[in-house]
């Protein structure tokens, strides 16, 4: 059972934090919160302790003979400040410590997160950039504010990130390390990626569309692992219901030939480009500009459809940046002839990217589960097989095996 400390600050956004807490505690954490005066403002005391099982401090005063000041940084595994405004950053940037969350910040030793919201003008604010700039190069990970609606009428950059972003973070933090001594971090500092996700729609009429089952989960976790290991990430999703991962930038689409402009578009000048989505392989032949009638005969209309392009193989022909590395999926199915990987190899070598990843989806297991399994296989001969594990785990064993390609 991990230890996590829930550091609080005072911003509109705690409420936010109390569905945080319940993602922790109800997963088995064990959950300290540490909110900020200005925090219980927002949301009250009996919140926080009600919601972790235990009691709450703000000040370095409450129970001092526990000298809880140095022993609740101590012994955490992991700290997470949701909010982190622009005051607790400074501070903790500058190694204040005036209350019992900044005194536990200055004793940790365990990896820190913060999740900062904020006005856009807070976070462009010079004075903020070099406080985020100066935690980042302490190892600390500062996830970038999500877009969208602020406090009142306005909306921009500034707004804290989904809860369940945030709590993925964490437990790919919690599972991986962060911060000095961690193998992975920041090993995709510099580097641009570009990730498709979702499955896209074809349009019949305005209404009716032609689709497919995927949730674009694993493509998401790519996208967050990726801006983790420290990449800017363009994320081309088609369909999807999930929150933007944090620090993402996302391209919404539907079709196939959306998805097919948006990926090349950014793959020009991308170091590596993960296909994840499901393209529609057919479309209809035309599209109805109004809604298809139902015919009184009982007949139904003849559907007639021609193939989509195949970004991924048009990637790997055209490499619109030489040296990127191209990553494809394959679902696969074994029949009487070949094995699952026997037919990987084959669409390795037809689709002509640099890895595949293929996944036995025999029974239909992976679609919309938070789990997969699957071999990654190399167009240099490699293989690695990732036992059954979240879509996080094997993210980032997809970006270990492209950092190891770029680094070649
Ligand atoms: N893909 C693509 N464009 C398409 C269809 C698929 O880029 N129009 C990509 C997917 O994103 C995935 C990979 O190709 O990374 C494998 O897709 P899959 O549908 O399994 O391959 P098939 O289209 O079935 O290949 P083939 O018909 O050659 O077996």
């Amino acid at each position: 059972m991990s230890r996590v400390v829930l550091g609080v600050s005072g911003g509109i956004a705690a409420y936010k934090a109390a569905e945080l807490l319940r993602r922790f505690t109800e997963s088995g954490h064990d959950v300290t919160v540490v909110p900020t005066a200005a925090a219980l403002h927002f949301v009250g005391a009996p919140t926080w302790s009600a919601l972790s099982g235990k009691p709450v401090a703000t000040e370095v005063w409450d129970h001092v003979h526990e000298v809880p000041h140095v022993r609740i940084g101590q012994s955490a595994d992991l700290v997470v400040v949701a909010p982190a405004t622009a005051d607790l950053l400074a501070k903790a940037a500058h190694g204040m410590a005036d209350d019992l969350l900044t005194n536990t910040l200055l004793t940790a030793r365990c990896p820190v997160v913060f999740a900062p919201a904020m006005h856009t003008e807070m976070w462009e604010h010079a004075a903020t950039r070099a406080n985020v700039a100066t935690l980042r190069e302490r190892g600390c990970l500062v996830i970038e504010p999500a877009e969208g609606r602020l406090t009142g009428a306005d909306s921009g950059k500034g707004r804290l990130p989904d809860p369940d972003e945030i709590y993925d973070v964490c437990v790919d933090v919690l599972a991986r390390g962060f911060g000095p001594g961690s193998p992975s971090r920041q090993d995709l500092a510099g580097r641009q990626v570009v990730v498709s996700a979702g499955g896209t729609r074809e349009y019949l009429d305005p209404v009716r569309f032609l689709g497919n089952r995927s949730s674009g989960r694993q493509g998401y976790a790519l996208a967050r692992a990726a801006a983790s290991r420290g990449a800017e990430v363009t994320l081309v999703a088609a369909n999807t219901s999930l929150p933007d991962p944090a620090g993402v930038k996302v391209v919404r689409v539907e079709t196939t030939e959306q998805l097919r402009t948006e990926v090349l578009a950014a793959a020009a000048s991308a170091d590596a480009v993960v296909m994840a989505a499901a393209p529609a392989d057919f479309r209809p032949v035309s599209v109805s500009g109004a809604k298809i009638k139902k015919a009184d005969d009982g007949s139904a209309p003849g559907l007639e459809l021609i193939q989509n392009p195949d970004i991924l193989r048009e990637l790997s022909a055209t490499r619109p940046r030489p040296g990127a590395v191209i990553v494809g999926f394959a679902a696969e199915t074994g029949d009487d002839h070949s094995t699952v990987l026997e037919l990987g190899r084959a669409k390795l070598a037809r689709k002509g990217c640099d890895l595949l990843v293929v996944n036995d989806v025999s029974g239909g297991a992976v679609f919309g589960s938070a789990d997969n399994e699957a071999v990654v296989l190399g167009a240099d001969g490699s293989e690695t097989a990732v036992p059954r594990g979240s879509k996080t785990a094997l993210a980032h064993v997809i970006w270990d095996e492209v950092a190891r390609r770029l680094q070649d």
